[in-house]
């Protein structure tokens, strides 16, 4: 460090001969320096912004191959478990029609030892109760069963990790169906959701990224609504070569000032843990691949409107 100073530096004696113009003042050398730095500094966050980006989407991508492994492996049981229930159903039917006839036959042991057993065990455990109790619980049983299983199957729709990563030609209200479905939770207690789908066509997509890009919108819709209740409505219709699908809310609505900054990577307004500003800036990528376009319109205290805009074929035949 010292003799590359050594070097540049020239001595004072040195100094007063040279032309002041080609050798730059020590004063001009450290805002030389100064600049330099806070170019890196930039640069530097900058590379760091890219990564934490690409990071973010990694994880989204594991997370998605992390639910439909479990998924997968929960389909199986969730199968046998499903379709014994069905037989078990029928057998306990059979069960109920053989205790029937044998009530019957107990009114011929009345008075004998046997009848009195009978009628002792009848009452310990409550037959009566049982005999009404039972099929209402198998009926609850296959509900809750019924709802895993679509959870699942949703699952595995969503992340559509079972199929190949590949373009292809795709419903998308099925895609928008199975992602509501995921996040549910996340906006059944905040808004009810208006469907209200218009024709479409299969449109040529990655449909488990057009998933992401639809569960962002719905789940910033969600997070828009701070009033008591609002309501979700999911568009969707097609005009000329282009399909369409719009989210709107009828939530707090996005102030002036920050609407050209919302597909900005982490930019976000929602506090540390429950935003990572990433959501809209993944989205806007995933629509720019797939030649498309995203829209807002959104007024304050009144709501917003997401449009995704996307060619139905990527390359339009000739
Ligand atoms: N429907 C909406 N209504 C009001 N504001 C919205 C809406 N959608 C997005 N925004 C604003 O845009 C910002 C950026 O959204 P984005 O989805 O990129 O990030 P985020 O939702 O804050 O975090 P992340 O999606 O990474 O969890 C939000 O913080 C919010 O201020
Ligand atoms: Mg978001």
């Amino acid at each position: 460090m010292n003799l590359s100073i050594a070097q540049t530096v020239p001595e004072p004696a040195d100094a007063h001969a040279c032309n002041e113009s080609a050798v730059p003042s020590t004063g001009d050398q450290v805002q030389e320096l100064l600049r330099a730095n806070a170019e890196l500094k930039q640069l530097n966050a900058r590379l760091s912004d890219a990564q934490d980006k690409l990071m973010q989407s990694e994880k989204l991508a594991s997370i998605g191959q992390l639910a439909a492994g479990v998924a997968h492996e929960i389909n199986n049981p969730i199968g046998y478990i499903f379709s014994n229930f069905g037989t078990l159903e029928k057998y306990i039917a059979d069960l109920f029609e053989m205790l029937a006839a044998y009530e019957e036959a107990e009114t011929a042991l009345a008075g004998t030892p046997v009848g009195a057993r009978l009628e002792t065990l009848r009452e310990t455990i409550e037959l009566d109760f049982l005999k009404d109790d039972i099929p209402m619980l198998m009926s609850e049983s296959k509900e809750g069963i019924t709802r895993v299983r679509k959870i699942v199957q949703n699952l595995k729709d969503f992340s559509r990790v079972d199929t190949t990563q590949e373009w292809v030609m795709a419903d998308l209200h099925h895609g928008i169906d199975s992602t509501l479905n995921i996040v549910n939770n996340e906006i059944k207690y905040k808004a009810d959701v208006v469907k209200a789908y218009g024709e479409m066509p299969d449109v040529e997509c990655l449909p488990s990224e057009l998933n992401q890009v639809f569960m962002n919108l719905l789940v910033n819709a969600a997070h828009a609504i701070t009033a008591e209740r609002g309501t979700i409505t999911v568009r969707t219709g097609c005009a000329d070569d282009t399909a369409w699908v719009e989210v709107a809310d009828s939530g707090e609505g996005i102030a002036k000032e920050n609407l050209g900054r919302i597909f900005d990577p982490f930019f976000t307004t929602k506090p540390v843990g429950k935003g990572t500003g990433l959501g809209l800036s993944l989205s806007y990528g995933i629509v720019k691949k797939h030649l498309g376009q995203i829209e807002v319109s959104s007024e304050v205290g009144v709501g917003t409107v997401f449009r995704v805009t996307l060619p139905v074929r990527r390359r339009p035949e000739a």
